[in-house]
Parts: structure tokens; C-alpha cells; sequence
């Protein structure tokens, strides 16, 4: 049982017995004692020299951001929020997780903001699609790009802007808000010269990373959601992931058995698997963070290394009839990640009926979500007794506070990782590389 709203890690099953292959004895994880402490300096250090800034979002004044937010709130129908990448997957998550699933189908006396889009692939399909429905008169653009010139963003704001300036003429420039670096790129450039608002990405935090600035929290404060909240559970992961000692720092652990499971034991891949539909985006951000801060072709000092796990977002308790079959069976390569709710926000009992039906008679009298969670600790024991090594988090709830903890912890526990490693998690030479050649194709 979860005290005090707190996120747990259930890390039992890796170490015991029945796990013979993936099993990591409890001496190796505190061996990494000492290499921890090191990846704790070298944090320490990048924080105090301002080269990173993640560590200190929980603490920043969210004034501005509920302001614009609610200028929005009070102003447009429709909210289209363009980005790629660290630029949209947070929001996204965000939304999903905490946000009425169906927000953009509510009537707008329910809803509590204007319906939401998110532009990600230049696909004109989608982006059309997207224009048949918005109520151009009444839409507000959110363009979202730290760097301020990658291609895919750019491309959908340029038709987007178009569009408006058909509609509504010259006040288009009123409906723009440029999330963007401070002072650079080409965006901040436009931004000035059209005057339109805009919001900073701190120099300092890296697009994955950048979930808590108003990258994320402009979209989901403008869907309502509760971003002190967020950022207050943020901040209480942050304090827990700052001790010195295996048993206590949740980042430490996370970090230190999905390390060994990876280079000790061969678990070349980490499956993430919520089960809680709305934490089914966190997936993809998950995704993205572990595999773009840990995917590294050389260490820090030059040497080719290659690391990294391959993340695989799943799902359940929908993959359980489409993945859990090579889970079960398949190559033993894979580390499993479970994340669970314990409540649910809605209690839905399922009704007495068919008491001729064995199914029916026994799932009458219980709860979907208590069948939710009943799926996944069966899943769990049945990865752990064929040898496969899991790993559980528990969430006391959905709620903005747990999943401001949630992404705390795995932002923490991927920069502890890349530490282990001896990569530069923060870095993404290969996506910078697909930048300039997407540029030169279209060159050509
Ligand atoms: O994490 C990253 O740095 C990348 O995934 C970027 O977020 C992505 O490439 C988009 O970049 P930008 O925000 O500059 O448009």
C-alpha cells in the first residue's frame, strides 16, 4: 500500500530466486555504490556550473505560463500545439495522462479549455484533417521548437500561419505563442519580428528533458490541468532521488538494475508497460528519453562504446494479447518495467449476470479497475516465474502529483544511467545528423 500519495518501486522479484536468469544478486547493486556517488559529483557539478537545468524546473515561478494559459482558456475554441520530438512527446503525455480522455468531444461548458491538436509529422493528410475541424476564428497556435528551425515543425506552423492570415488577416500574429530558446534560433527571430508572444525553453534543458518547462506545461495548464500540482510532485521525487544511499534513492535503483540487467545480463531491451490507459503515452515519452539520452556511439572521454537499451513502449492489458507471447517465449533479452495504479479515478463496478457463463459469474462483483490490476500482477508472476527479470512501480494514483513524480524519477534515473554508462546523456549527435540531411534532401 502506497503511503502519502508516494510513488514506490517493488523491485523484489529481480533478486529473488525464481528469477534464476534475470536475477541480480543484491551485492551487485550495492557494488555500484561507489560509481553512484561519482555519477551523483558529476551531476552536482553540471548543475552548479548551469550546464543543466532539468533538476530545478520543480522549483520555477509558473506565473507567466498560467497567465498565457488562461488567456487561451478565456479566448479560443481550439488549441493546436505544433512540435516533434522532446518538443511535443511530454505534452502529449501529459494530456493523456491527465486530461479528460475525450477532452476535445466534451461539450465546451465541460471541457475545461479550448479542444487540443498536436501537429508532430509534417503529413498533410493529418495536418487537413486537422484544419477540417478548427474553428479558425477562435484558434490559438502554440509553435513549439527549442532549437527554432527543425524542419517538420516549421513546415506545419508555415502552412498553419498561412492559413490563419487567410481567416482572420493581420491579427494572425495575436494568435501566435513561440515556445522557444530564449535568445537563439530562427524562430525566436520570426517571433520578434511578428511580434507574437512567447514563452523560453531554459538554454539549459535539453528538448527530452524539457517536459516541465512550458514545452509541457503551457498545453496541460491550458487543458486544465493541475501544474503545481505536477511540479510539486516533481519536486518531492527530487528530493528522494537525492540521497546518498541505494536503499533509499528510487533514481539510484531504477537506474542501477535496468543498468545491470543491460550490461551484466544481456537485457538488451527494457519494456515499459503501464497499465492504466491514460499512462499509455508516458510509454513513448519513456521511449524517447532512455533511447535518445542513452543510445551513444562514444563515451565521454571518445572511446566507442555503442550503449544503450532499446525502450519498447507496451501496453497493458491490451499487449498482453499481442507481445506478452514473446515476452513469455521469446529471446530472454528483455528487462520488464510494470507501472500501476492503485486507484483509478473512477470506480467501476462490473454488474452480476449470465451466472451460467464461468467468465461472467466471475468477473460479477468486482471492478474494472481491481481486473485492470489483477491483469498485471498475474502478467508480473507469470514474466517472473519463467526467469524473466521485472521491475513495478506503483502509483498511489493517476493524479498530477503522482505523474509529476513518475516523469521526475525516469528523467532522473535516465541522466544516473548515462552516468553509469560514461555517455553524455544530454547530447543527440545521430538526430542532429537526420536534421542536416533532411535539410539537404530538400536542397537537392
Ligand atoms: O530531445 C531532443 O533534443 C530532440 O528530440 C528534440 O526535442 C527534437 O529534435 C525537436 O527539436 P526542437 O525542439 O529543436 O524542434
Amino acid at each position: 500500500m502506497n503511503r502519502r500519495g508516494a510513488l514506490e518501486i517493488d523491485d523484489r522479484k529481480i533478486f529473488e530466486r525464481e528469477s534464476p536468469a534475470g536475477r541480480i544478486a543484491r551485492e551487485e547493486l550495492a557494488a555500484l555504490g561507489p560509481r553512484l556517488s561519482e555519477v551523483r559529483d558529476w551531476i552536482g557539478r553540471m548543475e552548479k556550473d548551469g550546464r543543466i537545468g532539468y533538476r530545478a524546473l520543480p522549483d520555477q515561478d509558473v506565473r507567466p505560463i498560467l497567465r498565457a494559459a488562461r488567456r487561451v482558456r478565456e479566448t479560443a475554441d481550439d488549441f493546436v500545439v505544433i512540435g516533434i520530438g522532446g518538443s511535443s512527446l511530454g505534452a502529449v503525455a501529459l494530456q493523456a495522462a491527465l486530461a479528460h480522455p475525450f477532452h476535445n468531444l466534451l461539450p465546451r461548458k465541460t471541457r475545461k479549455g479550448p479542444r487540443v491538436f498536436f501537429l508532430e509529422n509534417p503529413d498533410p493528410d493529418y495536418l487537413a484533417a486537422v484544419l477540417d475541424t478548427l474553428n479558425l476564428r477562435k484558434t490559438v497556435v502554440n509553435v513549439v521548437t527549442k532549437s527554432g528551425g527543425t524542419a517538420e515543425t516549421m513546415a506545419n506552423f508555415l502552412v498553419i500561419r498561412k492559413v490563419l492570415s487567410k481567416a482572420i488577416g493581420k491579427k494572425h500574429s495575436e494568435r501566435v505563442i513561440a515556445t522557444t530558446d530564449r535568445d537563439n534560433g530562427d524562430l525566436r527571430a520570426i517571433a520578434r519580428e511578428e511580434g507574437y508572444a512567447t514563452l523560453p525553453v531554459p538554454a539549459n534543458v535539453g528538448g527530452r528533458f524539457s517536459t516541465l518547462t512550458a514545452v509541457g506545461l503551457l498545453p496541460a495548464a491550458t487543458a486544465g490541468i493541475d501544474i503545481r500540482g505536477l511540479l510539486a510532485g516533481a519536486r518531492e521525487m527530487r528530493q528522494r532521488t537525492s540521497t546518498s544511499s541505494i536503499d533509499t534513492n528510487d533514481a539510484w535503483r531504477l537506474a542501477g538494475l535496468l543498468y545491470l540487467a543491460d550490461t551484466a545480463r544481456g537485457k538488451r531491451t527494457v519494456v515499459f508497460m503501464p497499465y492504466a490507459t491514460a499512462l499509455r503515452e508516458i510509454g513513448f515519452w519513456f521511449r524517447q528519453l532512455w533511447a535518445e539520452s542513452l543510445g551513444k556511439a562514444r563515451d565521454r572521454d571518445g572511446r566507442e562504446v555503442h550503449t544503450g537499451q532499446t525502450p519498447i513502449a507496451a501496453s497493458g492489458p491490451v499487449d498482453q494479447h499481442s507481445q506478452l507471447q514473446l515476452y513469455m517465449e521469446g529471446p530472454d533479452d528483455k528487462v520488464y518495467v510494470f507501472v500501476r495504479a492503485e486507484r483509478f479515478g473512477k470506480r467501476v463496478p462490473i454488474p452480476r449476470a449470465f451466472s451460467g457463463s464461468k467468465t461472467c459469474a466471475l468477473l460479477g462483483g468486482h471492478e474494472l479497475g481491481g481486473l485492470m490490476n489483477a491483469e498485471q500482477a498475474a502478467t508480473e508472476e507469470a514474466l517472473h516465474r519463467t526467469g524473466r527479470p521485472v521491475i513495478r512501480i506503483d502509483l498511489p494514483a493517476v493524479s498530477p502529483h503522482a505523474v509529476g513524480q513518475l516523469l521526475f524519477l525516469l528523467e532522473e534515473a535516465t541522466v544516473v544511467a548515462g552516468g553509469l554508462l560514461g555517455i553524455d546523456p544530454f547530447d543527440q549527435p545521430g538526430v542532429e545528423l537526420s536534421k542536416i540531411l533532411t535539410k539537404r534532401e530538400l536542397e537537392k
